[in-house]
């Protein structure tokens, strides 16, 4: 991938998108970022356009943006997205769908709206941020784990649809990441009457506590380009604290039975 590809980034108005998009336009990218409100990005050292992942209009209004002004786009990074938690019992279902449009149906439109243009120029590449939680079934985040989990099966999927088109998609999973993604989240209230009163708000405070002492975004930017430089792009990556990798792979090799001790033991269940 040459340096003077044009890259899209959703959600770059802050932590891992603008820390990406920082790094990119650094090495010679051309880079367009997304926000809900880019005025409030106007000091930004690369563009934004306009874009509401729930709104299909405003998706295509913003692919339509960049190839109108730059004639291509060569690499989609697909970043944009929101956390929630709470008791799966206890989750408006409202809030459930609001994350799956903005963490999985988002994300597709905007891969629907940008493949024509990589068909054409016969080249291109589709990064999918998706998160070590969609690795398993976390407590109190279950609608989080299942909306990443659901973009990595999706992800597999595009890959071998797109073989011999010359476009090579992938995801880049982090763990936890010091943004302010906690503040963005659909909390469910620990309720007083709650059964998952104790465990639930003892979960929560892990949870931030590691979003908080999580990596750099820096560290997750460096990653992305690493990935971007690559010939031939594996369909997994992932990039965190060396323990939230490694339970990945603990994950595909203990039995089901200690894995799940071990995630209830972290999270203080
Ligand atoms: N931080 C972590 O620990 C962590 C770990 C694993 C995976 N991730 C994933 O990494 C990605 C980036 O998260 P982050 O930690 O950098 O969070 P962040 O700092 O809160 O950034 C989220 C970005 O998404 C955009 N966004 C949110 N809702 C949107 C919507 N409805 N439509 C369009 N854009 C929207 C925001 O833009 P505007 O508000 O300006 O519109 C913002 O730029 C997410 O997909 C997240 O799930 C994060």
């Amino acid at each position: 991938m040459g340096s003077q590809a044009v890259v899209f980034i959703t959600g770059a108005s802050s932590g891992i998108g603008k820390a990406t998009a920082i790094l990119l336009a650094e090495k010679g990218f051309t880079v367009v970022g997304t926000s809900r409100n880019p005025d409030r990005c106007k000091d930004f050292s690369f563009p934004l356009v306009q874009m509401e992942l729930t709104n299909p209009e405003s998706i295509q209004n913003a692919v339509n943006q960049v190839t109108e002004k730059h004639g291509r786009i060569d690499v989609l990074i697909n970043n944009a997205g929101v956390g929630i938690s709470g008791p799966l019992e206890e989750l408006p279902i409202e809030a459930v769908k609001n994350l799956f449009d903005t963490n999985l149906y988002g994300p597709i439109e905007v891969i629907k709206c940008v493949l024509p243009h990589m068909r054409h120029q016969n080249t291109g590449r589709i990064v999918n941020i998706t998160s070590i939680a969609g690795y398993s079934g976390l407590p109190f985040r279950s609608m989080y784990s299942a909306s990443k989990s659901a973009l990595d099966r999706a992800t597999e999927s595009l890959r071998l649809e797109m073989k011999g088109s010359g476009i090579q998609c992938c995801t880049i999973a982090p763990g936890a990441v010091a943004t302010n993604i906690a503040q963005g989240r659909f909390h469910a209230p620990v309720l007083e009457n709650s059964p998952y009163k104790a465990t639930y708000g003892k979960s929560l405070e892990v949870m931030n506590t590691h979003v908080d002492h999580g990596v750099s975004t820096r560290i997750v930017a460096e990653k992305i380009h690493k990935v971007l430089c690559k010939r031939n792009v594996k369909t997994h990556y992932t990039v965190g604290s060396w323990l939230q990798r490694f339970s990945v792979h603990l994950k595909s090799v203990l039995p089901q039975r200690w894995y799940e001790y071990m995630l209830a033991k972290f999270y203080n269940l």
